[in-house]
This record gives structure tokens, sequence and C-alpha cells, in this order.
């Protein structure tokens, strides 16, 4: 890996489309890898391997996904001949957890204990690893919380003591319905959830189809506040008042 020059390489990518941010981003880092989520961000896959045929992926299971999300992160597996690394939580705070708390705790009191064990714990193993990352975060997801996310940013939340993680997210000024074209075009296989009213997926008990015209994240963690729908991994979003 070259010297990586943060505040350059990001007024070069300001405003870039999506290939020229991964390509950017794979030209500087050998280990990098997408955070697939099993939803719409498998375009990022799709564009990855135009690029690069050795793309390093990996998925949080948090244990609590989607039946559909499970068998579509095999679906992408096979259809791209890729390798999906799928991390699962530290089973010994998770048992402790569930044994306190039960199974459905978030709904009484927030989901970050939740997240915290089930998703950003494994995430920060797997990032204390990696050079960069890459996801598929957009703007027009939340107006709360994604509306300044830049091409490419220093990680700090994931950052060890020495080692500065960068972040990309190559999708940020595509609307989904820029994503979804992509989508048709070039026939990438998307998760079935999406033909059922479900824009945003995450976990199954957090996640619920929308009506039409409710903006995509009001079926994420719906019984929380919009400006608190970040779950930890994108923890650096949240505005502190
Ligand atoms: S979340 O933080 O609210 O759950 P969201 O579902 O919007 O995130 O996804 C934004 C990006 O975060 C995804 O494109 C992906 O890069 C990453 N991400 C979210 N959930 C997962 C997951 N379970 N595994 C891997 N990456 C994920
Ligand atoms: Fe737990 Fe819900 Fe967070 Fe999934 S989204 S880790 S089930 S609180």
């Amino acid at each position: 890996m070259t010297t990586f020059d943060l505040a350059n390489v990001q007024t070069e990518l300001q405003g870039k489309n999506p290939r020229s941010i991964l390509k950017t981003a794979l030209a500087h880092f050998d280990n990098i890898a997408i955070s697939f989520s099993g939803a719409e961000d498998v375009v990022l896959i799709d564009m990855a391997l135009q690029i690069r045929k050795d793309i390093q992926v990996f998925s949080l299971d948090t244990g609590r996904l989607h039946p559909e999300t499970y068998r579509f992160i095999e679906q992408v597996r096979k259809h791209y001949q890729i390798d999906i690394e799928v991390l699962s939580p530290d089973r010994l705070p998770l048992d402790a957890f569930v044994k306190e708390k039960g199974l459905f705790s978030f709904y009484d009191d927030g989901h970050q204990q939740c997240c915290g064990i089930r998703k950003v714990e494994p995430l920060r193993r797997k990032l204390a690893t990696m050079d960069a990352w890459i996801t598929g975060q957009r703007k027009d997801q939340s107006l709360d919380t994604r509306a300044d996310i830049p091409e490419v940013q220093h990680d700090a939340g994931f950052s060890g003591p020495d080692k500065q993680l960068i972040k990309f997210n190559p999708l940020l000024n595509w609307s989904s319905a820029q994503v979804w074209d992509y989508i048709e075009a070039y026939q990438v296989p998307f998760n079935e959830l999406h033909k059922n009213g479900y824009i945003s997926i995450g976990c199954e008990p957090c996640t619920r189809p929308v009506l039409p015209n409710q903006h995509e994240r009001a079926g994420r963690w719906w019984w929380e506040e919009a400006t608190k729908k970040e779950c930890g991994l994108h923890a650096g979003n949240i505005k502190v008042k």
C-alpha cells in the first residue's frame, strides 16, 4: 500500500460515480473488503468484480436475518463464484445477553445493546484486520443521519491506536432508483424480500415493509426516533447535539 493522502483523494473523488470511487479504493488498498448486508448493496459486488476478481466480501450474520437474506447471500456467492466471509457474534456475550434479557429486548430498551453484540463487535473484529472497507451507504437512505457522508473518510470509530482505517462509500450520491436501474440493466440478483414491500433490509425482528410513499428507513427500528436509526456500524453518522 502506498501512503494514503485522505484529503487529496477525497477532493479527487468528490461527486464521482460509484465505479470511479471503487476503482480508486481498490487501486489504493489490497487489504480492503466490501461489507455486504444482503440487500441492494449487491451492486457493489457486481461493480467491484469488473475491476478486480479477488475482492474480499464479508457479511455480518447477526443470527436474526430473514431466511430470504441467508438464501440471497448464498445465491450471490454462487452467482459470482466468490467467497463471502460470514461473521458470527462472539458466543459468550451473546449467550449472557439472551439469558438476561431474552430475544426481543430491543423493543423495550432500544436496539443498541443487541446490535452492539450481534453486529458491531464482529465488525470490529473484522476491521481490526483490514486497512480499508467499502460500504453501501447512501445519502438518500436517511436525511437524519446520512446526508453528510463523504466519498471516503477516516473511520475513527473502528481505527486502532496505531492504524488509521479508511472507509469508502461509493454509492453515496446514487438514489435508490439508480441502484435499481443498475440491478435491472445488468441482471444483478436481488433479495426476494424486495418483491414484498421491503426496501431497506436489516434483521427480521427490526425490519418491516414500508407503505407507498413512506421513507425506506421507516421500516427499520420503527419504534425508535429517526435520528437514532444507526446501529453502530456507521455510528459516526449520528450528530452529537
Ligand atoms: S444499518 O447500519 O442501518 O444496518 P444499512 O442496512 O443501511 O445499515 O446498510 C448500509 C451499509 O452497511 C450496507 O450497504 C453494508 O455495507 C453495511 N451493512 C449493513 N448491515 C450489514 C451486515 N449485516 N453485514 C455487512 N454489512 C452490513
Ligand atoms: Fe439485534 Fe435488531 Fe440490531 Fe439485529 S437489528 S442486531 S435483531 S437489535
